[in-house]
């Protein structure tokens, strides 16, 4: 590995350990002397996020430069941009961190993505994916996609703010997709879904299928029943 691509490495590396606790299995380390990874852990989180960011510039399609970029998040699977375009409404274009072979990932992420809307319908936010192949200076081959920009909050925080006829519908999608897919949607982080200021719900994370297992329902239990009681029903899970 040249000392660039090495620095890229540690970079991801660094920021996705920075805000996953299940980076850890995603990520074969460097070595845990690194001390490139324990300066960037060191750093104010401004600096931090300047740092990714500098970082990848040269692996974002080119849609990605054509406006003012903040970055929204930075977990261990995706980095997510805000993207203030100058002649189209703002977008989010979230760059994958790549578990493996990048076709198969992304085969895997618009299966899951088809049937969350399958089960879930409008509540899932439209997205498109994207690959864009290595170039002579790209580090890599790009993958990701791109939704329309939500403002609104975290559902979870603030389900007060929702219609009840959302949460209704949020009940039944995912008593539907627990019911024809024995998975639940991905509701462990508070932030998943956003409710905006009519109180319309979007969910803007279709990563992964939970299974119905104690660790799922432990992690997501608190949501699972916020649903429920906002939907008017005693609970999701029976
Ligand atoms: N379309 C969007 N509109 C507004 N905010 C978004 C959008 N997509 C993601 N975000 C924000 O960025 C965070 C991280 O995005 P997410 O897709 O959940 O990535 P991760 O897989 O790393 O959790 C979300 O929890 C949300 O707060
Ligand atoms: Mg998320």
């Amino acid at each position: 590995m040249s000392y660039r691509e090495n620095l890229s490495y540690c970079i991801e590396a660094a920021a996705a350990e920075l805000h996953a606790r299940t980076a850890a299995d995603q990520y074969a380390r460097p070595e845990k002397t690194s001390k490139l990874i324990a300066l960037l852990r060191s750093l104010p989180s401004p600096v931090r996020l300047k740092l990714v960011e500098l970082n990848d510039q040269k692996n974002l399609p080119a849609i990605a430069s054509q406006g003012d970029r903040t970055i929204l998040g930075y977990g261990c699977e995706a980095v997510v941009y805000k993207i203030d375009h100058p002649t189209t409404d703002p977008f989010v274009l979230k760059r994958y961190r790549s578990r493996g072979n990048v076709e198969t990932d992304m085969s895997s992420r618009m299966a899951t993505y088809v049937t969350y809307r399958q089960s879930l319908g409008d509540i899932i936010v439209p997205t498109v994916f994207f690959q864009v192949p290595k170039q002579q200076k790209t580090p890599a081959l790009t993958a990701g996609c791109i939704q329309p920009y939500i403002p609104g909050k975290p559902f979870f925080l603030n389900p007060e703010l929702a219609l009840q006829e959302e949460v209704r519908a949020l009940y039944d999608g995912t008593a539907a997709m627990l019911e024809t897919h024995g998975a639940l949607p991905d509701f462990a982080n508070d932030n998943n879904v956003l409710v905006d200021d009519e109180g319309r719900l979007y969910d803007v994370d279709t990563g992964g299928l939970k299974p119905l297992t104690n660790a799922t329902t432990g992690a997501m239990g608190r949501n699972l029943d916020l649903i429920a009681e906002y939907a008017g029903e005693r609970q999701l899970i029976c």
